[in-house]
């Protein structure tokens, strides 16, 4: 595992956006794997950035989400779909058809889960994975207990992830219950991983993954058995780990 400490959120976007370039322009076919959530939000502008100013091309990439809630169509502004055309595709050269995210409206999950596995596997694999960490140790949205040797699958959110996620709602009602997303062992599969947090909210489960006990209850310290593993985070969010 190599750490990363940046000074604020800020830094900590550009130095995460540049790991993301370093792939694309090392490999301009990529798989990318991305993710949701407010912390990647500083990462994307960054990419956008220089995007925009002729130095990143994103017309071979593919992409692949890690989770979108049940039950939201993709013109839904709370789904994840809408959160990616919004936040970062639409601003890139990356062709629409090229981007991938598990389909919320498909009611048979068997069907939707087996869909997306096969088509993680038909692009060859995510070279690079960019993960953002929730409170209680989650990655997509594999909460604490979530077997390691799952791929993609339909998972009940816990009520700590939904009163979460239920900032970017109008009331916590509206949060769905259900959700699509990779699997620990999806996750896992990804070339590279790149988590990245930010915050003092986010310090003591940064510290509980990187040197914690490797347990389903603490979903991302799986990553420690990953070989090619960085975690950018800034001075908030590694706060605990710098004076153990
Ligand atoms: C959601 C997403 C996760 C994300 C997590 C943390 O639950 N499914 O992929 O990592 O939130 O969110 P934030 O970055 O807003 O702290």
């Amino acid at each position: 595992m190599r750490i990363y400490e940046a000074r604020d959120y800020a830094d900590m976007s550009r130095k995460a956006a540049n790991i993301i370039s370093a792939q694309v322009i090392m490999k301009p076919n990529c798989v990318l794997g991305l993710a949701t959530g407010s912390t990647p939000l500083g990462v994307y502008c960054q990419l956008i950035e220089w995007y925009q100013k002729g130095d990143l091309d994103f017309s071979e990439v593919h992409s692949v989400n890690l989770d979108e809630y049940c039950g939201l169509s993709p013109d839904n502004p709370q789904s994840y779909r809408y959160y990616m055309n919004e936040h970062f595709f639409r601003h890139i050269n990356i062709h629409p058809e090229y981007t991938f995210l598990p389909d919320g409206g498909n009611p048979d999950p068997v069907k939707e889960c087996r869909r997306y596995d096969k088509l993680i596997s038909d692009l060859g694999g995510v070279d690079l994975q960019l993960l953002g960490l929730g409170l209680n140790g989650h990655i997509g949205f594999n909460e604490p207990g979530s077997a390691f040797e799952k791929e993609t699958y339909q998972v009940s959110l816990t009520e700590s992830t939904i009163r979460a996620n239920s900032r970017f709602f109008d009331r916590e009602e509206d949060v769905p219950r259900f959700a699509y997303t990779m699997g620990i062992k999806s996750i896992m599969q990804a070339k590279k991983i790149l988590l990245i947090a930010n915050g003092e909210a986010k310090a003591q489960i940064l510290k509980d993954i990187i040197t914690g006990p490797i347990t389903p209850q603490v979903p991302a310290s799986v990553l420690q058995l990953h070989n090619d593993v960085t975690i950018v985070a800034d001075q908030a969010a590694l706060a605990l780990l710098a004076h153990s």
